[in-house]
């Protein structure tokens, strides 16, 4: 079951660029960046209230975020929904014949899976298990 919204992906060019117009322009705080996706992604989490926007940028030119830089530009990644229980989420999901990119892999939130556009019209799903 679907909990709530976890964050909002979005790929940015330069982190730090970005952290600072969220920072002074929007007023939100930005948490210190982490290095995430096998090494390819630098991350930083922006709360608000209970959702966080997840600023992604890449880290050399491998790497998914690399990728649809070059491809889309800066801009929405994607969305990622808070689940109770991924694996019970994974196994439905396949039954109703989903496209779901590989198997949970354990993340900054915690387990997370991704959906293909292609079968969600036209958006990039994560689906999480926060870990307590
Ligand atoms: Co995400």
């Amino acid at each position: 079951m679907i909990k709530q919204i976890s964050h909002l992906g979005i790929a940015v060019k330069n982190l730090e660029e970005a952290r600072k117009f969220y920072r002074s322009i929007l007023g939100l705080e930005s948490a210190d960046p982490i290095i995430g996706g096998d090494g390819t992604i630098k991350v930083s989490m922006v709360e608000i209230g209970n959702a966080l926007i997840e600023l992604l940028q890449p880290v050399g030119s491998e790497g998914v975020i690399a990728k649809f830089l070059e491809k889309h530009g800066e801009g929405f990644h994607h969305i990622c929904y808070e689940v109770n229980d991924i694996n019970a989420e994974v196994a439905s999901l396949k039954s109703k014949g989903i496209n779901v990119l590989g198997d949970p892999r354990p993340g900054a939130e915690g387990m997370s899976i991704f959906l293909h556009p292609r079968g969600t019209h036209g958006v990039l799903i994560e689906f999480v298990e926060k870990k307590e």
